[in-house]
């Protein structure tokens, strides 16, 4: 569906040719002084260049040809040369009735035959999920929404950080503490057991003590590191035990990322990309791109415009160790062959950017990913306490996730507490609700690239810009809507003319709901989404504040209102939907 401002640029185009100028300069844009009017148009200011006439000449000679457009309330030439719009209030309720048609809110479908990887987990097997796995989850599951509400298909995969020495680590620590196992048995060749030797509690307190261990102790270090490539060659005891390690761990991850409402399509890791080293590497030697450098295997992959030095891409070891990059290459030929991707899209930590650059630049130079297939690194920043320093608990430790959602279900549970309106039970499911909305707002409202400052009271708060004010923006719509239809039989679906300013600010705002999404997909950027449900909700509360809406004595004029709430409580519903939460009844 065409945006507002498309249509107003359409509007003006033959008013601009009928007077002798380009129609390409009828580009309407935002009002930059709302107190003024509502829409503008600049192109007056470019055409008095053109034509070397004033603008304010031109701007009057497209003002009197447009003035008896439908679209149009009011246009006005105003010096030096703008021209102002104000919209027709059955232009913009008309519209609203379109957009409300569409099924997308406008939005559109421009993904259509698309496919898209999104690699946004990254956790690493046999550790606990900690903050810094935290933005990826929320950052990555909002844009895997997005993508697919703009018609991608899109392929979420974990990405598990699974193929590393923690692997050895926890291979040596279970040999020293159950020597007798059969994994560690090399004349074994009976069929392995089905059951684990060991819990994820096991393994939580295993890997931190062995990773201790293996500082203090140089020999089990050793001893570590050994098994890990024996694991890697396929040692078939410790293969087995790989396989208990990953499934304790992907089922204690599915349901800690289920906490979070993130989910992923594809359960791959560093692991799975093995397979494809050789014949990943063997193409780097037939394009003639993979020389020795120091004993190791490079690629090198600086460019003349560089501005910070790019060091050559390693990737084997002198010692013929694969590494991060390795893996990452051979992932994206897995990717080729099992997705044939238009796009590529990784939310990783801004600190890995550089290894990112050399990964794509090495996957052009080889032929990895086709052309035409777009790579896409999206950093974000770090999360920070109060102190600007990286989050952590109060004892200074790394903080787990989900000790963090505990603590924000709490503060959020004290709060609803404090209003007493529903019960305990009630009111520990609702705070899961809003202490998710919370977490996430908090999160999503920032710009990803940059850092911010986690701070629970602040994203906690019921006023401002956070996640539980639009929460509570919808129950009060929800609320009002529900006592509606106590005396009616169906919600009425017609918005009708604005009456007033605010309801005429609310109609302008949701008529942007469909350009919104798009743009904060095109743009991988749901800060923008944020911002605009935040607007909504300030928007559709003064509104309310002005208005007695259930007791309105004007039946058709009631119904407008109660099918403009309806809409606005569909975009705000489905904006959250798209950020990865969602609302409750009642709070
Ligand atoms: N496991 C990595 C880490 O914890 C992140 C993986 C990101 N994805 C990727 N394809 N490299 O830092």
């Amino acid at each position: 569906m065409k945006s507002i401002l498309q249509l107003i640029s359409e509007e003006l185009a033959p008013a601009f040719t009928a007077c002798g100028y380009d129609p390409e300069l009828a580009k309407a844009s935002n009002s930059n002084r709302p107190d003024l009017c509502e829409y503008q148009c600049n192109g007056s200011m470019a055409a008095a260049k053109k034509y070397h006439k004033a603008p304010i000449m031109i701007a009057q000679d497209v003002v009197a040809q447009a003035a008896n457009s439908p679209l149009f309330e009011k246009i006005e030439a105003v010096n030096p040369g703008f021209i102002n719009i104000t919209l027709k209030n059955d232009f913009v309720s008309w519209y609203l009735n379109q957009l409300a048609a569409t099924g997308t809110l406008g939005a559109s479908r421009y993904g259509e035959g698309k496919t898209v990887v999104l690699d946004y987990g990254g956790a690493n097997v046999a550790k606990p999920l900690h903050v810094g796995h935290l933005r990826a989850a929320i950052i990555g599951e909002s844009l895997k929404r997005l993508y697919r509400y703009t018609g991608h298909t899109v392929y979420g995969d974990v990405h598990m950080g699974d193929w590393g020495l923690q692997m050895g680590l926890i291979i040596e620590e279970t040999r020293s503490r159950h020597p007798e196992l059969c994994y560690f048995d090399p004349d074994y060749t009976g069929e392995y057991p089905a059951e684990a030797p060991f819990t994820i509690s096991d393994l939580e307190e295993i890997y931190p003590a062995a990773s201790k261990r293996s500082k203090e102790d140089e020999e089990f270090a050793r001893a570590a590191h050994d098994a890990t490539v024996a694991l890697q060659q396929g040692n078939p005891g410790y293969r087995a035990l790989f396989r208990h390690i990953l499934a304790v761990s992907v089922k204690d991850l599915k349901k800690n990322y289920g906490n979070l409402d993130v989910s992923f399509d594809v359960w791959k890791g560093e692991s799975d990309a093995q397979a494809f080293i050789p014949g990943m590497i063997q193409t780097l030697k037939d394009q003639g791109i993979l020389h020795e450098s120091q004993g190791a295997m490079v690629v090198d992959v600086d460019e003349p415009t560089d501005t910070k030095e790019v060091p050559p891409c390693i990737i084997q070891k002198s010692d013929g160790a694969s590494l991060y990059a390795t893996t990452d290459l051979a992932t994206l030929v897995q990717r080729e062959q099992d997705y044939h991707p238009d796009e590529v899209l990784y939310v990783v930590d801004k600190r890995q950017e550089l290894h990112f650059t050399q990964v794509f630049r090495t996957a052009r130079k080889a032929g990895i990913v086709r052309p035409e297939t777009k790579l896409t690194f999206l950093g974000f920043g770090t999360m920070n306490g109060k102190d600007g320093k990286p989050f952590k608990t109060r004892e200074g430790g790394v903080m787990r996730l989900e000790h963090l959602i505990a603590d924000i279900d709490e503060a959020v549970f004290s709060r609803i507490m404090e209003n007493r309106t529903v019960d305990e039970e009630q009111a520990r499911e609702i705070a899961k609700t809003v202490g998710l909305a919370a977490l996430k707002y908090g999160d999503l409202s920032n710009q990803a690239t940059k850092n911010y400052v986690f701070d629970v009271d602040r994203f906690i708060s019921f006023e401002g810009n956070t996640g539980p004010y639009i929460l509570y923006t919808i129950v009060r719509i929800k609320s009002i809507l529900r006592k509606y239809l106590e005396t009616a039989e169906a919600l009425p679906k017609e918005v009708a003319p604005a009456v007033d300013a605010s309801e005429k600010v609310l109609q302008l705002l949701l008529s942007k709901a469909g350009e919104t999404i798009t743009d904060s997909c095109e743009n991988i950027a749901p800060h923008r989404l944020c911002q605009y449900i935040y607007e909504v909700s300030d928007a559709f509360n003064s509104f309310y504040h002005e208005h007695i809406i259930l007791g309105e004595t004007d039946a058709a004029r009631k119904d407008g209102w109660i099918a403009l709430l309806e809409l606005t409580r569909d975009i705000l519903e489905t904006c959250i939907d798209l950020l990865g939460f969602s609302a409750p009844d009642q709070m």
